[in-house]
């Protein structure tokens, strides 16, 4: 069966926000014949984007585009729109996401859900108010097929006693101080989490997903470009974090051990690398997308040899795909592969053609919890406890 198959279920997509993130979306939603033995195929009948321009694209790309709206509540009235995939500045998270819930439309939202944790608690009561409604948080890291066989690893118990975990997003652009400002570098759009807020759900996925939650958390936040320029001949006050370095003592219950998670908007020569470090007593693992195809394992029995094996992964995510194992898989494979996930959620419910689901409410209202523990840690310089507990 192919995703073209004629008795596919259609999902009518609305898209909200038409910037970078949405046209990833267009762009995934139109190669949807690469993935193999799907029962779903998504549709974009509608956009919205305050930015005419922004929406233009999509009428000039998208084909199946019916409605071009500017203001959000329009889309959400339009029957011939069954989700949403909304990815605006976070300062707009916690009234738009709540509309779409409220709506009854199902939801895609981009992270962190919320500017904050009161944006974040906004968006969880509107879900509880409709819990019919699907509600899940972009976040695609976990289907680099590196990533992916990590999780198999650990879901398996393969690394016996964990010794630590190290897990990161790094960007480096933000090193030219000539690098004009944008919504992500003001508090007002962006958050006071700063890097935490536009890097940290996609560090805190893998980790909160295996119950790794920190029980505490001591934060070095760094803020290196003081101003840049606007744009318009003026230099203006750069205001977020750019880096963050989060030391956190995880407790599961069977065993404890420290895990450090960092995000940072210049970490030199880093681009967009994502990675997690797992050591543990009976295997260690690592995978990085700066090296996309490798994955490195140590497997060890006491007394053994304590060898690295670094292998060439097989192109091979949750759902199957044309292309061919030795083929290289990239950052928009990684985003057709998440959106299957969610896709496969809406029609097959429990019933997925896989188990990895895309990230949860739940993960990213985690994901606030520590951010906002790490925020109250940088200030006064202390170990701060999280509780867990509803
Ligand atoms: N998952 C990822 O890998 C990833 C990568 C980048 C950004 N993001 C997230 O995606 C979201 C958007 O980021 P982006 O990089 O696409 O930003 P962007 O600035 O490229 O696009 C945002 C769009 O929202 C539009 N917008 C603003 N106010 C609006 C309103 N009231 N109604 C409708 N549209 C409105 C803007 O005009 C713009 O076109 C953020 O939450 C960000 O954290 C996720």
């Amino acid at each position: 069966m192919t995703a073209a198959a004629t008795n596919a279920k259609v999902i009518r997509f609305g898209v909200i926000g038409c910037g970078l993130m949405g046209k990833e979306f267009a762009s995934a939603a139109a190669r949807w014949c690469h993935l193999t033995d799907v029962d779903f195929i998504p549709r974009i009948t509608a956009v919205c984007d305050a930015n005419p321009a922004a929406a233009a694209w999509f009428e000039q790309a998208v084909p199946s585009v019916e409605k071009v709206y500017s203001d959000y509540r329009e889309l959400l009235a339009d029957p011939n729109v069954d989700a949403i995939y909304c990815a605006v500045p976070h300062n707009l998270h916690a009234q738009i996401y709540t509309d779409i819930i409220r709506s009854g439309k199902h939801l895609l939202g981009e992270k962190p859900f919320g500017i904050d944790e009161e944006g974040n608690e906004a968006i969880m009561q509107a879900m509880a108010e409709h819990p019919d409604v699907v509600v899940r948080c972009s976040s695609e890291f976990p289907f680099f097929p590196g990533a992916f066989q990590i999780s198999k690893w650990v879901s398996e118990g393969r690394f016996g006693k964990i010794i630590e975990v190290e897990a990161g997003f790094w960007h480096s652009s933000d090193l030219d101080p000539n690098k004009p400002i944008n919504w992500k570098r003001r508090i007002a759009t962006n958050g006071e989490y700063g890097c935490m807020g536009d890097l940290g759900m996609h560090v805190l996925h893998l980790p909160l997903r295996f119950g790794w939650k920190p029980r505490s958390v001591r934060s070095l936040l760094s803020k290196i470009v003081e101003e840049r320029p606007d744009g318009k001949g003026d230099m203006v006050p750069c205001e977020t974090w750019d880096n963050a370095i989060l030391a956190c003592d995880v407790d599961t219950g069977d065993q404890a051990f420290p895990m450090v998670l960092s995000m940072k908007r210049i970490a030199p020569g880093h681009a967009n690398t994502w990675f997690i470090r797992i050591q543990g007593t009976a295997m260690s693992a690592e995978f990085s997308t700066k090296n996309p195809k490798q994955i490195a394992s140590l497997p060890y029995t006491p007394g053994g040899e304590q060898a690295w094996h670094v292998t060439d992964v097989p192109y091979k995510s949750a759902y199957g795909t044309i292309t061919g194992g030795i083929f290289e898989f990239g950052f928009s494979d990684s985003i057709l592969q998440m959106w299957a996930a969610f896709c496969d959620e809406l029609v097959n419910r429990e019933q997925m053609l896989q188990p990895f689901r895309c990230a949860t409410p739940e993960e990213a209202k985690g994901s606030h919890r520590v951010f906002t523990a790490a925020l109250e840690s940088n200030r006064t310089g202390q170990t701060m406890n999280i509780q867990w507990g509803e």
